[in-house]
């Protein structure tokens, strides 16, 4: 058999005479089992779907560089941040949150934003969403409130008043619902939105010092939207626009970038700061804390395999490396268990060895087998720890910054029940046709819900702004609320 000519082969290598007919007892005879090229066709075929994921099912991704353009070295050791003009590679995955894997593109929803730095420390994850906020603040509350995004359990259709009822008994999601009934719920494409890590994470530098830091990637494409009417005609016309726009802007060399800006706080001011700055349905002012500049993320190429570089890129907000660590944000640390927890559900124990996961750097640990480990597997290297056979040693300086915890172990919510002055600033700050945008959008969406949800989440509304609540209770035709306090 001539080895330089490229033939067809069963998954094992040996060469397939017939691909398009089945072996039978005679010509007009039934299929017979001796034929194993058509069982592991059949069989392979039953196997190709793994579990979509749970949340952001439908996305898109590319790979990139990212370059730093200024120094930020006194705030963090992290290398991949250590001198301007350093570059890194890095693979984005963008989605929306609550469709599954075949739906629109356009629709309202949070943009997720998941960044893979590949540094010469390990990899490390952003993953974050085109919201520098979010619904809830207890990772307690996640599944809940992703049931009501979901379908509902009776019907299997989408569920306005569960949405809504959720909402309204939740008000601390004010300000992301009001960041996503606004104009920059519908992104016109994934190139013309920002990015935000959210939470507050922690820096540290050489000498041990930390802050408190929040990222922000910027376009440079501009921010560009899309409105109701557009956005409901794309979703039919092309469901994977979103999808198509980044790949055909990548494939002619139209490069998308990003500018990332972090604000810093020091670490004192969290004690004393007016609101707990660890809370992600609160933005931290930029007066008080300023935009500064880190470096830029450009996105040149596109996956060559969407399975096997999207459906099972993996990303955790767990995946730090050194120089950068956790806050006691409550939804962070319910994410940092998450996400790992998906990956082994979704695509195995082994996932972190696949080509999109795979670090740069060395792997060595003592974790070995399960299923599908297709590298060496560490040889006969030792597995056990310790041992006096030269085996991989820890890294004293590598350990995370710490910080003093106080009080006692209990459930217990956030002291700060504010959550209507920055929706109501975010209102406020709109102008006058934005707010028509937004008054239209929530009362089209609060049609179909139930008079009582309606009724209670106008008084929310209204105590982020009066002018909020009254002329959302006067397009629902619910009665204006008064001097709610
Ligand atoms: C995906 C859980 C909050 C951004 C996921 C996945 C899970 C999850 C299980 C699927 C992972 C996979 O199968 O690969 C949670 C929990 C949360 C939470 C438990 C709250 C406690 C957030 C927040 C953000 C966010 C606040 C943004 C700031 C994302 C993104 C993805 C994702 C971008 C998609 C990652 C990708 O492209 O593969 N989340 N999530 N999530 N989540 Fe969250």
């Amino acid at each position: 058999m001539a080895q330089d000519k490229k033939y067809l082969t069963t998954s094992t290598g040996t060469p397939v005479s017939d691909n398009q007919n089945s072996q039978t007892a005679g010509a007009q005879g039934p299929t017979l089992i001796q034929d194993v090229h058509l069982l592991e066709k059949l069989a392979h075929f039953n196997r190709e779907r793994v579990p979509e994921r749970v949340v952001h099912a439908k996305g898109g991704g590319a790979y990139g560089t990212f370059e730093v353009t200024n120094d930020v070295s006194k705030y963090t050791k992290a290398d991949f941040l250590s001198e301007v003009g350093k570059k890194t590679d890095m693979f984005i995955r963008f989605s929306t949150v609550a469709g599954e894997l075949g739906s629109a593109d356009t629709v309202r929803d949070p943009r997720g934003f998941a960044v893979k730095f590949y540094t010469n420390e390990g990899n490390y994850d952003l993953v974050g969403n085109n919201t520098p906020i979010f619904f809830i603040r207890d990772a307690i509350k996640f599944p809940d409130f992703i049931h009501t995004q979901k379908r509902n359990p009776r019907t299997h259709l989408k569920d306005p008043d569960a949405v809504w009822d959720f909402w309204s008994l939740s008000p601390e999601s004010l300000h992301q619902v009001t960041y996503l009934m606004g104009d920059r719920g519908i992104p016109a494409t994934w190139r013309h939105m920002n990015g935000y890590g959210s939470h507050t994470f922690r820096w540290t530098n050489d000498e041990g010092e930390s802050v408190w830091v929040k990222y922000h990637f910027k376009t440079d494409q501009g921010i560009k939207n899309l409105t109701n009417d557009v956005a409901d005609k794309m979703a039919g016309e092309n469901p994977d626009y979103h999808i198509e726009d980044l790949y055909n802007a990548i494939e002619k060399g139209d490069y998308p970038s990003w500018t990332l800006y972090v604000q810093i706080m020091p670490e004192e001011d969290a004690k004393t700061y007016r609101f707990n700055p660890f809370d992600v349905t609160k933005t931290w002012s930029h007066k008080d804390y300023p935009l500064i500049e880190v470096g830029r993320m450009t996105l040149n190429k596109n996956p060559e395999n969407y399975f096997a570089e999207v459906e099972q890129a993996a990303f955790s907000p767990g995946n730090f490396v050194p120089g950068i660590s956790a806050s006691p944000d409550k939804m962070l640390q319910g994410r940092l268990f998450s996400y790992a927890d998906a990956h082994r559900y979704r695509i195995g124990a082994n996932h972190t060895a696949l080509p999109v996961n795979r670090p740069k750097v060395e792997v060595n640990n003592y974790q070995r087998d399960g299923y599908l480990r297709f590298d060496g597997n560490n040889g006969g290297a030792p597995n056990y720890e310790p041992n006096s056979l030269n085996g991989p040693k820890e890294v004293p300086e590598a350990k995370p910054a710490s910080y003093e915890v106080n009080g006692f172990a209990e459930a217990v919510g956030y002291d700060d029940e504010d959550h209507y002055q920055q929706a109501g600033d975010l209102f406020r700050l709109m102008s006058d046709e934005e707010k028509d945008r937004l008054i239209e959008t929530v009362v089209d969406f609060m049609n179909p819900v139930r008079q009582e949800v309606k009724e209670r989440q106008v008084q929310n509304f209204y105590k982020c702004d009066p002018e909020y609540g009254r002329r959302v209770a006067e397009g629902l035709g619910v009665a204006v609320p008064e001097g709610v306090k």
